[in-house]
C-alpha cells in the first residue's frame, strides 16, 4: 500500500499511518474490524480536511473495513431552519459524499455504540471522539487509542492503525484506584454519572482509573454520561469500571498485578464541588435549554417526551434536543419526537450543539460533557438533570 501499488489515496494514507507510528514508536501495523470517524464535520476539519477527503474519494481509495460517522456540522433535513450558513451547509453536503462514496455509514452519532457500530469485547478497532473511545474501552472491553480526525480517516482506507498507547497491554493497567463506597451511587442518575467521570478524570487526568465497586445495573446511558465526562474531566479514554468493565471485574484484575499509584475515597462533598465547577454561580433564567451531549439514545428521547408532555415550552426558551438520524426514526415510531416538538422543543439529529447558531447568553444542560465545554461560550451555565431541564423549560421550577 505505502509503494502506491494500490493507488495514490490508499498511498496517502498509509503514509500517514507509518508516520504517526514512528512518532509513537509502534512496533508494527494492527489489523483493525472497524473504524469511528470523528472528523465528519467540516466544523472541525475545515478547508483542508475537506480537500484531503476529497481527494482519498476521487482517487479510487475506498474503506477496507466498517466505518461510522461521528455528528456532521449540519441536520441534513433542517439545516435551513436552524440558520446553518449554507456555505457550511455546502461543503458539508461535499464533504458527506465524499465520505459515503468511500463507503462511511451516515450515522452521524457520537454515540455509534447505541447505533450503528459492532463492538465486541476484545475486538481491536480505531476510534475518534473521546466519549465514544472511554465507551468502547470501558464499557465494552474492545480495544482502541484515541484517534485524531483525520487519522481515522486513514486508518478506515487502510483497515489498519498502528500498535501503540491502549492497544498495549501495559498501557491498559489501572493506575489510580477511586472508592466510591460512601456514595449511594445505586441513586445516581445520568447527570450524577457525568459528575463522577469528570472527578475521576479530574484526578487521575492521562492515568488509567479503576472505580471500585460500581453497580451491575448502571445503564447505557448512564456509562456514557460517565464516559464523556471522564475524557473531559481529564483525559480519560479508559477506565476499569469493576462489576461492568469485562477484564476488570475486580480491583485486582485491573490492576494486573501492579499496586494504585494513589488511592482515592470518593466523598459526597468532593462530588458536589466538582458538580460547582461545572455551573456559574448566577442565577439568570436559560435561554437555551440542551440535552443530548452524547446523543440521546431513543429511551433518553421518550423519557424526555413522557416528562414534557401535557406541558408547554416557555416563549423565551428554546429547548433543542440532539440525537442520532437512527435513534430520531424510531423515537419516531413511538411519538416520541412529536409530543417534543409539538410542546415547543425541537429534536435535531446529525449534528452537534456546537454547530447550531446562537446568540444565547445562558444556557442549561443535563450534560457534564456540555457543560464544562460550554463554560467559556457562554455567561452562565447550569447542570441540571433531564427532570430539571424539562421543568425549567416548562417554567415549573426556578432554576438553581
Ligand atoms: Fe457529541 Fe457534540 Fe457532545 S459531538 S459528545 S454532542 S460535543
Amino acid at each position: 500500500m505505502l509503494d502506491g501499488e494500490y493507488g495514490e489515496g490508499y498511498e496517502i494514507a498509509m503514509s500517514v499511518l507509518v508516520k504517526l507510528g514512528d512518532i509513537y514508536g509502534a512496533d508494527r501495523m494492527l489489523k483493525v474490524e472497524n473504524v469511528h470517524i470523528d472528523g465528519a464535520a467540516y466544523g472541525w476539519i475545515n478547508d483542508s480536511g475537506l480537500e484531503l477527503i476529497g481527494k482519498l474519494a476521487s482517487s479510487g481509495a475506498r474503506f477496507r473495513v466498517p466505518a461510522t460517522l461521528n455528528p456532521s456540522s449540519i441536520d441534513f433535513d433542517m439545516w435551513q431552519e436552524l440558520k446553518i450558513p449554507s456555505h457550511v451547509a455546502r461543503k458539508q453536503l461535499r464533504l458527506a459524499k465524499a465520505l459515503k462514496r468511500m463507503g462511511g455509514t451516515p450515522t452521524w452519532t457520537c454515540a455509534p455504540y447505541q447505533y450503528g457500530a459492532d463492538l465486541r469485547f476484545g475486538q481491536k478497532v480505531a476510534w475518534g471522539e473521546s466519549n465514544a473511545v472511554g465507551f468502547a474501552n470501558t464499557v465494552v472491553g474492545a480495544r482502541t487509542e484515541r484517534l485524531g480526525d483525520l487519522a481515522d480517516v486513514c486508518a478506515a482506507v487502510a483497515g489498519e492503525y498502528p500498535n501503540f498507547g491502549l492497544y498495549l497491554d501495559e498501557n491498559r493497567r489501572g493506575q489510580v484506584l477511586f472508592e466510591p463506597d460512601r456514595l449511594d451511587v445505586d441513586a445516581f442518575d445520568s447527570t450524577d454519572y457525568g459528575v463522577l467521570g469528570f472527578f475521576v478524570g479530574s484526578i487521575a487526568k492521562a492515568r488509567v482509573p479503576v472505580v471500585s465497586g460500581m453497580p451491575e445495573k448502571a445503564t447505557t446511558d448512564q456509562l456514557k454520561s460517565f464516559c464523556a465526562a471522564a475524557a473531559v474531566g481529564g483525559s480519560v479514554a479508559l477506565c476499569h469500571l469493576c462489576g461492568i468493565t469485562p477484564w476488570a471485574k475486580t480491583v485486582a484484575e485491573a490492576f494486573r498485578g501492579s499496586k494504585p499509584e494513589e488511592k482515592i475515597i470518593i466523598e459526597a462533598g468532593e462530588l458536589d464541588q466538582a458538580r460547582q465547577k461545572l455551573s456559574t454561580a448566577n442565577e439568570e433564567p436559560p435561554e437555551v435549554i440542551c440535552i443530548g451531549c452524547p446523543h440521546c439514545s431513543v429511551q433518553e428521547l421518550v423519557k424526555v417526551a413522557r416528562l414534557i408532555k401535557g406541558r408547554r415550552v416557555e416563549d423565551s426558551v428554546r429547548f433543542l434536543v440532539f440525537t442520532s438520524r437512527a435513534a430520531k426514526t424510531l423515537a419516531s415510531e413511538m411519538g416520541a419526537v412529536e409530543t417534543i416538538e409539538s410542546s415547543g422543543g425541537r429534536v435535531i439529529a446529525d449534528t452537534c450543539w456546537n454547530f447550531i447558531p446562537s446568540k444565547a447568553e445562558t444556557l442549561m444542560t443535563d450534560s457534564v460533557k456540555m457543560a464544562w465545554t460550554s463554560l467559556g461560550k457562554f455567561t452562565n451555565v447550569a447542570l441540571g438533570s433531564i427532570e430539571k431541564c424539562v421543568d425549567v423549560a416548562a417554567g415549573t421550577m426556578p432554576r438553581g
